[in-house]
């Protein structure tokens, strides 16, 4: 596994449309590895292939409460995800990312949706997301449409000291 480097806003892959994946070979799975390693040592809760530079619809999320065993950390890698169906119900919440650093914004969010997509080995698997997970999924699906957080947030600013330790994706 390796580190791959981090495409900030900048760069036109995290503006376009990515690939959906039609062939699971050894290429995907190494790009997957990479993403998992990448977005641990950033850190980070989530990340889509555009933003180590791959034009692909893969995205990983990792997420768990430190502070609530109810909510264990785990590992998400998935493959052409999208989000099939989300509430009405919308809530306000932070969001950075590692795209673009040094700002966070306010974005509204769908409190649950339901993701379907793949797995890393082409398995059919669908998810239902609440709360920060199902944040975190609408951020990642977002950047493999080429959507940026700061494109739906209706301010971003730089976050103060204390709101620095923020989780970003
Ligand atoms: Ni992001």
């Amino acid at each position: 596994m390796s580190i791959r480097k981090i495409y900030p806003y900048t760069e036109t892959v995290l503006r376009q449309k990515a690939q959906p994946v039609e062939v699971f070979d050894e290429e995907l799975q190494i790009l997957i590895d990479d993403m998992v390693e990448t977005m641990r040592v950033a850190p980070g809760v989530g990340l889509a292939a555009p933003q180590v530079g791959v034009s692909k619809r893969v995205i990983v999320v990792e997420f768990g409460n430190e502070d609530d065993d109810s909510i264990p950390k785990q590992l998400y890698a998935l493959v052409n995800p999208e989000i099939v169906s989300q509430s009405e119900e919308t809530i306000l919440g932070i969001e950075g990312c590692l795209s673009v650093p040094e700002f966070i914004g306010e974005v509204e969010r769908a409190q649950v949706v339901t993701v379907r997509g793949q797995d890393r080995h082409g398995k059919n698997v669908k998810i239902r997301a609440e709360g920060w997970l199902a944040r975190i999924f609408q951020h990642e699906i977002d950047h493999i449409n080429g959507v940026l957080y700061t494109d739906r947030a209706e301010q971003i600013w730089h976050p103060d000291q204390d709101e620095d330790e923020m989780e970003t994706t």
